[in-house]
């Protein structure tokens, strides 16, 4: 990591304040990879007990260390262990690696704290350990409560296992979040129909709920499974989106639908172009200063990322975003969100005036893409339909 004169040294961006800070941990083991799945995640081989548990915690701790200078003075106001399985950590390596973030790091004293578990990972008073660790946010990995869809995904857990895990997450825990997906391999809308019914039964306070996309590089994009048809997801979303909006979970990011005062800080700080620290393997950092926003990336693989990061080298890849690529970056987040953003909340976290995004809101607004006053832009109804076709006016 470069010295920290050389981020703070002149530039063309004027960013008047720095915005509110997250920090990401990236835990990169799994029991088994999903046929679908392109996160930064390895199957532990021989299982649980061959986790490097101490050796990971180590070089988290290396790494955080490494990069406090960038991040002087700062708080957090969020935290976000992921994976990978992080539910695959004990409670007790939980517990070490967040006394040793306070221990280096001021937090803000509501900092929300978000740990993802999978319910194959999931036993009795687990949950409840990792509460008393310090996590005050589960984010359950849920996917489908069918079995045969279960199936399909590869997943190590079944229906009675995932129904077991969020009953545990609701009384273990004041907010939880379940990961869904949909148009599933050989999926209904029945079929989503009776998922979605068992999800509101559980009434989780949050709820993601992804479209099944077949990414590159995995087992679903060599051999592709006989997935729904385009006419047919869009009838499921629009099922999901009348059942949570009857169940009280409503739609304030494209994918999260929350019941009020649940909504996810720590996402919603990547939406609003907020900045986040993250350590761990193949981890993203983003990060402000007075004259430039930087982008990190650390080695991905994880004995890699473990020697590295050992001796204070974990980070591959540092870019300074350009003055040209801000606005459209800005805007891929921000138009994500039901309530959009402030005009304010633009310059502020860009440091570029509002003359840079100008044409892209007009032509924006002549499409019915966005609404707008003095104050806010919000994508419309149409504009939130064809978001891609919104984001790229700003390319
Ligand atoms: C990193 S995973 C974390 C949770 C945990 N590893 C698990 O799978 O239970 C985050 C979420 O992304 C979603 N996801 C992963 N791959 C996806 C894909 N190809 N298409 C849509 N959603 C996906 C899943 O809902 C998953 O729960
Ligand atoms: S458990 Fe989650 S992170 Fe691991 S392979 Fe499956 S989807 Fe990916």
């Amino acid at each position: 990591m470069r010295d920290i004169q050389h981020y703070m040294r002149s530039g063309t961006l004027q960013l008047s304040a720095l915005p509110p800070l997250s920090l990401y941990v990236h835990l990169p083991w799994c029991l088994k990879k999903c046929p679908y799945c392109d996160f930064n995640s390895h199957e532990v081989a021989g299982g649980t007990a061959a986790l490097p548990e101490q050796r990971y915690i180590d070089a988290l701790m290396a790494d955080l260390e490494s990069s406090l200078p960038l991040i002087w003075g700062r708080s957090v106001h969020s935290i976000f262990i992921g994976g990978g399985t992080p539910s695959l950590f004990s409670p007790q390596a939980i517990d070490d690696l967040l006394g040793g973030i306070r221990a280096r790091l001021r937090l803000s004293p509501d900092c929300e704290v978000t740990l993802e578990a999978n319910p194959g990972t999931f036993e009795k008073n687990r949950f409840r350990a990792f509460r008393s660790a310090g996590v005050t946010r589960l984010s359950v990995g849920v996917q489908s409560f069918d079995d045969a869809h279960l199936k399909v995904l590869g997943r190590v857990h079944d229906r009675a296992q995932a129904i077991a895990a969020v009953e545990e997450a609701a009384q273990s825990f004041d907010t939880f979040n379940l990961d869904i997906m949909y148009a599933l391999p050989g999926q209904t809308l029945q079929n989503l129909e009776q998922d979605m019914q068992q999800a509101l039964a559980l009434q989780p306070p949050h709820i993601s709920i992804y479209h099944l996309t077949i990414e590159p590089n995995t087992y679903f994009a060599k051999f592709p499974p006989v997935i729904p048809e385009e006419d047919l997801a869009y009838a499921m979303l629009d099922k999901i989106t009348e059942m949570t909006g009857a169940a009280g979970l409503g739609r304030y990011e494209v994918s999260a639908y929350a019941k009020p005062g649940h909504s996810c800080f720590h996402n919603l700080n990547y939406w609003q172009f907020g900045d986040y620290l993250g350590i761990g393997a193949g981890a993203h950092s983003k990060l402000s200063f007075a004259h430039r926003v930087v982008r990190q990336v650390r080695y991905r693989e994880p004995k890699l990322y473990m020697d590295k990061a050992l001796v204070r080298d974990a980070v591959t890849l540092e870019t300074e975003v350009s003055r040209a690529d801000l606005p459209f970056e800005f805007m891929l987040n921000a138009l994500r969100l039901r309530d959009g953003f402030k005009l304010q909340d633009f310059t502020d976290k860009t440091g570029l005036p509002l003359t840079a995004v100008q044409k892209g809101l007009e032509e924006a607004e002549r499409k019915g893409l966005i609404e707008r006053d003095f104050v806010r832009v919000r994508p419309t109804e149409r504009g939130f339909d064809f978001l891609n076709d919104l984001q790229s006016l700003f390319l």
